[in-house]
């Protein structure tokens, strides 16, 4: 089959994307494709209406791979696709919208609020402690744990290094303690529970891509009963936003309130597939290995 991988791209998270990229078309590769290995530019239409592939393995993350964009313009082309479509990346690229559709329909997720970056400065958007993200990054880029006094100042400094100078809005979210656990879904089956134990501060960018630097835990040694409502909680978020392939719930687990405790961050649609990353991880402790992992990728394409 002809496959043209999609990657790079311009995000925050391109370098994660050619590595992903990289090691998804070497999979490719000894599984006998035709692979063309695509660095994501403005021309990338007329690139793929040159190469004609069968399918698009898409290896983007963050904008505009994993927000509706491109699988609208490969809509457009007619050309198959991995992972979701248009609406489901649309909402799940904005942790805002998919709470909006999951909370609704029963999947416990933090209360935030998103204000204009500036007023960070007037006052705080929750009590302390608290989270500030950008609504649709990924990897941690832009993540700030607002705690007391001593990290940002009260309130923040104008001049304090932190995403209120990148960002024009922000989400805040209560600071659930706790711990940080995953769930890939991949062909509606949810793998299995991680939980990411960073050796310093919290699982951030450098925390993600830095071998050494964060545990995974798979499976999580967390109840039994625990693992199996953040197991269905993955599965239902993946069929309610009407993903596609695989996806990643993310949630933290604040175990002194037992069940009530886990709450769902986010799903990513478009979940990494670097050597470090936690869907090939979980899908190797459940027998799958990487290149079966991409092969049941490009068979979900439509
Ligand atoms: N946004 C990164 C790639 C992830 O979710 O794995
Ligand atoms: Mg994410």
């Amino acid at each position: 089959m002809k496959v043209a991988v999609l990657m790079g791209g311009w995000s925050n998270e391109r370098e994660v994307s050619l590595t992903s990229g990289q090691g998804i078309a070497a999979a490719l590769k000894r599984l006998g494709h035709d692979v063309y290995a695509v660095d994501m530019g403005r021309d990338v239409a007329a690139k793929l209406s040159e190469i004609k592939p069968d399918v698009v393995f898409n290896a983007l993350h963050g904008t505009p791979g994993e927000d509706g964009t491109v699988q609208g313009m490969l809509d457009v082309l007619g050309v198959k696709y991995t992972h979701s479509g248009l609406a489901t990346s649309v909402i799940a690229i904005d942790k805002e919208l998919t709470k909006r559709i999951l909370v609704p329909a029963g999947i416990r997720m933090p209360e935030g609020v998103v204000v204009e970056s500036a007023s960070v400065h007037d006052r705080d958007p929750l009590p302390r402690p608290y989270v500030l993200k950008p609504v649709n990054e990924g990897s941690s880029v832009g993540v700030a744990i607002v705690t007391d006094e001593s990290n940002y100042g009260t309130p923040i400094a104008a001049d304090a290094p932190g995403p209120w100078t990148q960002f024009a809005h922000l989400l805040a979210e209560p600071f659930i303690p706790g711990r940080e656990l995953t769930v890939a879904v991949l062909d509606d089956e949810p793998l299995a529970v991680t939980e990411l134990i960073p050796t310093r501060g919290f699982y951030d960018y450098d925390a993600k891509y830095t071998d050494g630097l964060t545990v995974h835990q798979c499976p999580a040694e967390i109840p039994e009963d625990v693992a199996a409502e953040a197991m269905a909680m993955a599965l239902k978020a993946h069929r309610v936003l009407g993903c596609k392939g695989v996806s990643r719930s993310d949630f933290r687990y604040d175990e002194s309130r037992g069940l009530a405790g886990l709450y769902l961050l986010e799903v990513n649609t478009q979940p990494g597939m670097t050597p470090l990353s936690l869907v090939p991880e979980q899908a190797k402790y459940c027998g799958i290995d990487y290149d079966t992992l991409v092969a049941r990728i490009l068979k979900d394409a439509a």
